[in-house]
């Protein structure tokens, strides 16, 4: 089968990124936390807010690092949505954690922070939740349960890197916060990832979690005179070339954020023009501003959704759905419960697809405007007839 003319993501080149890696291979340190990730570490925290970060190979990685800092352990349990990443769930499930899924708002996709108090119970260590499409959740809500309940929030800001909440970026408003640097994400250095750490109290920990459980942070700075094997951890590093790589992007932030929101923008001004009855667009909070990473469709129904990937399919273009929700798999089953109804994540994410979104899209935006239109249109006169 030949490959799709266009594809749903393309990684693209966007600044120094080969320059970087050549002077990171002269710099003569290729393993972990040398000169780029201090470069990155100090980009993030500069820009987003955060009071520190930790570089990491991937959001997973630091989504399991936040949950050993929340201290999750055996039969505890953690609220987050059901319709997000495995990860988001796969990190509690590794301590012994519960999983304890709640349903999403009907206009961000985003867990409904409505529904978190009525899910709280004596095990109840944590809050995670997901900023979907780099749209921010309800998180002044989310900080006031969190609060008055004493448990730890977590964001996962896989997709959230640029965006806003209330002027504040996200992943510096919970105790801690995960990114993505995925091959799929806005800024990229194939597979990683950053923590971020707000609470004060948890940053050593966090540095020994990242080091296989050892000081050895403490000893590169001359805190101790031997490095030794102090509480649980694991090797959550990247090594330096792709810090390099990454620092490259991390650079180039605004360029690539503004690029995606021009296509964003593009495809919402086009399909907002329809009135079609179950067609949905984005829905972006007046107290949100985001990083244009994902622009989605609701159709009508999931036979509508199908047939609309297959007819972009048979254009040559890559239009795919998202996440199945996790209550509703295998593993969700086995090591998850869920509060209450999954009304709407089970029909939301059934009728949701994603167009094409990446740096170099350029006219092809036209492209894709122009098939989806197509099919647009003959729902629309379906329904008339
Ligand atoms: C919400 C969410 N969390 C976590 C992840 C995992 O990110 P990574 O691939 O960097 O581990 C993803 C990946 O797409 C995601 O969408």
């Amino acid at each position: 089968m030949s490959a799709p003319s266009i594809p749903f993501n393309r990684p693209a080149i966007v600044g120094k990124e080969l320059d970087y890696i050549q002077d990171a291979i002269e710099r003569r340190q290729l393993s972990g936390d040398g000169y780029y990730t201090e470069q990155c570490q100090a980009w993030i925290n500069r820009t987003t807010g955060s009071l520190a970060s930790l570089l990491t190979h991937s959001c997973t990685a630091a989504l399991e690092m936040a949950v050993i800092l929340a201290d999750v352990g055996p039969g505890d349990e953690v609220i987050m949505p059901s319709y997000t990443f495995v990860s988001t769930a796969n990190a509690v499930v590794l301590r012994g954690g519960i999983p304890v899924f709640i349903d999403i708002r009907k206009d961000t996709l985003n867990m409904d922070e409505n529904l978190v108090e009525a899910a709280i119970t004596p095990k109840t260590k944590a809050i995670m939740t997901v900023h979907y499409a780099g749209v921010g959740s309800e998180m002044a809500a989310l900080q006031r349960i969190a609060d008055a309940h004493g448990l730890i929030l977590i964001e996962d800001a896989a997709q959230a890197l640029g965006s806003t909440y209330e002027d504040k970026s996200l992943g510096s408003l919970g105790h801690l916060a995960a990114v993505s640097f995925h091959e799929t994400k806005n800024i990229t250095c194939g597979e990683g990832g950053a923590l971020l750490i707000n609470d004060p109290a948890m940053i050593e920990r966090a540095e020994i979690i990242r080091e296989k459980g050892t000081n050895r942070k403490r000893f590169f700075r001359g805190q101790v005179d031997k490095y030794t094997w102090v509480d649980i951890g694991s090797s959550f590093l990247p090594g330096e070339l792709n810090a390099a790589f990454l620092f490259g992007q991390l650079e180039k932030v605004a360029d690539v954020t503004a690029t995606r929101l021009a296509d964003w923008n593009r495809y919402y001004e086009t399909f907002a023009a329809y009135q079609i009855e179950g067609l949905r667009l984005p829905v972006v909070p007046t107290n949100c501003e985001h990083n244009g990473h994902l622009f989605y469709l609701l159709l009508p129904t999931e036979t509508d959704r199908a047939e609309f990937i297959a007819h972009m399919k048979a254009n040559g273009i890559m239009s795919p759905f998202h996440y199945v929700p996790l209550h509703s798999s295998p593993g969700g089953q086995r090591f998850a419960r869920v509060h209450g109804s999954m009304a709407l994540t089970d029909s939301l994410s059934e009728r949701l697809v994603r167009l094409p979104l990446y740096f170099t899209l350029g006219q092809d935006v036209e492209r894709v405007i122009e098939v989806a239109s197509d099919f647009i249109a003959k729902l629309s006169s379906s329904q008339l007839s």
